[in-house]
């Protein structure tokens, strides 16, 4: 009998299922985006019962459009948005806030005040990330200041908290797990990614009770079963990662040395580094790529909080375009000589700059500036921020011979051309682009033994195009020197 993988990728502005035969392919997908609040300056919002609501309903439709029975399903894989943090009560299962989204900078006054104190050195050593808003510990520390009695509640263990795999899974298994994996353990701040323990001091510096906190999995491990009304059958759940660790192992980068990027609402750029968690001096991540029997690999992170946002900016906030598909052709109308730069600090700027504080602006606009140069500006932003991720990364001494892009913006033959050029690095885009939720069934495959181990899932990566560097060296050096001096004067 064929058994299916069904994976469950809960991103940032949609909620996505996908049924995957063993061999990697995609039978089936559904998708479906949900709203995003802004309720003020840097705040973002989500509300817990879309994210539920907008899941089971993408698992369901998935199946359906796939035509198998739930019992053919061999695993589900969950992977999500990492860091966005869910508080809620462990009784009636109530949810005692909106989910406050990654990329939500309300917290960045505490943020700062920990800094001051000197605590930015404790957090990196143990946790392999900076005192940014970005993650979940300050996000959680507000929720329970700011909701009346919750602290009281949290001190006690009536209340849980969850990254938004754990909220899932909670309402999966109909509240009988509480759980997560490594790797989205080491997106909140509080997991000493070296121990592969919950810390103590970091809890109490970030004001968290330990009671509330999920029990830390392996990536590919047995997260529970679905609760039988949902499809009918209890389907185990036997792989949890955070997206960009998904994608990572979607694009089987399993060698140290093998990096990814993926573009999505944000962009993130993964080098594995292996055993070894290697402490970035040019301010980027330490996390966990992925934990595996027990066995953890590390890898090195830059995080662009905007790049696929930046595209939805411009067709949904500005409306130059009406999808986001029309980019393509105005950059090729506009150019790469293009002297318009985008600097899309929306929500401040992730690494290498960490500044919450940060907005966005266009630059450099003329005269003759024309829609095709703006958007074309917002498509190279993206590159321009890939760029100084890299050279962060090989300030750091880490190298990598080529880069395998993924998510929805590579579709894009001229911004994958283009980051090739700036980067002057061979970026390489598989057959398979939904890499994510591809890396998350394959952790519950290889829970459900579907798959030996990770030589067999690597034996499955296939490139589709290879785009090889070709602009010359002064071009490259005058464009990226623009975007340098575009993103000082928006700090
Ligand atoms: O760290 C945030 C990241 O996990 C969000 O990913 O794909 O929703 O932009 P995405």
């Amino acid at each position: 009998m064929t058994r299916y993988l069904l994976a469950i990728d809960q991103g940032t502005t949609s909620s996505r299922a996908i049924v995957f035969c063993q061999d990697g392919h995609a039978i089936a997908s559904a998708q479906k985006e949900f709203q995003q609040y802004f309720p003020q300056d840097g705040w973002v919002e989500h509300d817990p019962g879309e994210i539920w609501s907008s899941t089971l309903a993408v698992c369901k439709d998935a199946i359906v459009k796939a035509g198998i029975n739930a019992v053919d399903i061999a695993g589900i894989g969950i992977t999500n948005q990492r860091e966005t943090t869910l508080v809620w009560d462990r009784e009636t299962g109530e949810l005692i806030y909106n989910a406050i989204v990654w990329q939500d900078r309300r917290t960045a006054d505490s943020c700062e005040k920990l800094k001051l104190k000197g605590f930015e050195e404790a957090v990196v050593q143990k946790t392999g990330l900076l005192i940014d808003p970005y993650f979940s510990a300050t996000k959680i520390s507000w929720i329970l200041d700011n909701v009346e009695g919750a602290r009281a509640k949290a001190e006690l263990g009536q209340l849980a908290f969850g990254t938004v795999d754990t909220f899932l899974l909670w309402k999966l298994t109909d509240g009988k797990s509480h759980k997560t994996d490594a790797t989205n353990a080491s997106r909140t701040s509080l997991f000493n990614i070296h121990t592969q323990q919950w810390d103590e001091e970091l809890l109490e510096a970030f004001n968290v009770p330990l009671a509330i906190l999920p029990e830390v999995m392996d990536s590919s491990d047995d997260f529970g079963s679905t609760e039988v009304g949902l499809f009918g059958t209890a389907i185990p759940v036997y792989g949890v990662a955070g997206d960009q660790q998904a994608a990572l192992i979607g694009q089987a980068c399993f060698q140290p040395g093998m990096a990814k990027s993926t573009y999505g609402t944000g962009c993130f750029l993964m080098l594995n580094t292996g055993e070894k968690a290697v402490r970035s001096e040019n301010r980027l991540l330490t996390t966990v790529a992925y934990r595996l029997d027990g066995k953890t690999t590390y890898a090195v992170e830059g995080s662009i909080f905007i790049a696929g946002a930046a595209i939805q900016w411009l067709r949904d906030g500005l409306k130059l375009i009406d999808c986001a598909s029309e980019a393509e052709a105005l950059a090729l109308e506009s150019g790469s000589d293009n002297p318009v730069y985008l600097v899309p600090a929306f929500t401040g700027l992730g690494a290498p700059y960490w500044d919450p504080r940060a907005r966005g602006a266009i630059h450099g606009l003329t005269r003759d500036t024309g829609i095709a140069d703006i958007v074309t500006a917002g498509l190279q932003s993206v590159c321009y921020q890939t760029k100084d991720l890299v050279r962060a990364m090989q300030n750091d001494g880490a190298s990598y011979k080529a880069l395998r892009v993924d998510g929805g913006m590579v579709v894009n033959n001229w911004l994958v051309q283009f980051l090739a050029d700036i980067l002057n690095v061979t970026v390489d885009r598989p057959q398979i682009t939904e890499t994510t939720a591809l890396g998350v069934a394959y952790l519950a495959g290889l829970k459900a033994g579907l798959y030996k181990d990770l030589d067999e899932i690597s034996a499955l990566w296939a490139c589709e195009q290879r785009f090889e560097p070709n602009m010359q060296p002064e071009k490259r050096e005058k464009l990226y020197t623009g975007w340098l001096d575009a993103v000082e004067r928006v700090r």
